[in-house]
């Protein structure tokens, strides 16, 4: 029987456009390992923006990382890892009842905590994923992985990313996170359609059919 976020047939939660690019068997085999761990599943409770979960937002980032940094010839394995952890802070910052079962409810506690402006989420969630993701995966640490996971809320947070892997990871992130937001009341739906008509499509495109 399914858990309420566990499966080992992690294939069947990941968009089957990814599934089908022809570079997908190539990123999985980076991030299999990842994609299999019981805390990262715990990711597909974890609300992100509108009805996106922090899983399926972490897969669309490391992949279309992933595409760029062969585009930038930067390193595709540690961009492709440094997207899928960028996100992976050791609580919810948004409530999801099935949190609330989940390990006694700690992933919910900062949903409940008031901080002061500059230590709220956006501030803090990037260090925190970094530290996380070393907790995790001690055998990933990386100094290419944590400086982008660290940097990738630049210019809110402001050093810049160190290495190429973690300018790309940043500016997907932000790519991804206006185009996973509702239009029209939030972003209005012919701004979400240009970015992804003149921005996501042709970049996926061109590599596509090199
Ligand atoms: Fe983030
Ligand atoms: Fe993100």
């Amino acid at each position: 029987m399914k858990s309420k976020y566990y499966d080992t047939d992690v294939l069947s939660y990941i968009d089957h456009t990814i599934l089908l690019n022809p570079f997908f068997d190539e990123w999985f085999k980076y991030v299999e390992e990842i994609l299999l761990s019981d805390e990262f599943q715990k990711r597909k409770l974890f609300p992100h923006h509108h009805n996106i979960s922090v899983w399926d937002h972490s897969i669309l980032v490391s992949f279309r990382a992933f595409i760029m940094a062969k585009i930038f010839n930067a390193n595709v394995r540690n961009t492709a890892i440094a997207g899928l952890l960028h996100d992976f802070y050791p609580w919810s910052w948004q409530y999801n009842k099935d949190l609330e079962d989940l390990d006694e409810g700690i992933y919910l506690s900062e949903v409940y905590t008031k901080h002061p402006l500059f230590k709220m989420h956006g501030f803090t969630h990037a260090s925190a994923a970094a530290e996380n993701y070393v907790k995790y995966f001690p055998h990933l640490e990386d100094k290419i992985i944590t400086d982008s996971i660290k940097r990738h809320m630049f210019p809110l947070n402001i050093i810049p990313p160190r290495y190429k892997e973690g300018f790309i990871i940043t500016m997907v992130d932000k790519i991804d996170s206006v185009h996973e937001l509702p239009s029209p009341t939030v972003i209005p739906g012919k701004i979400k359609r240009g970015i992804n008509n003149k921005v996501i499509i042709p970049i996926l495109d061109k590599v596509n059919f090199k």
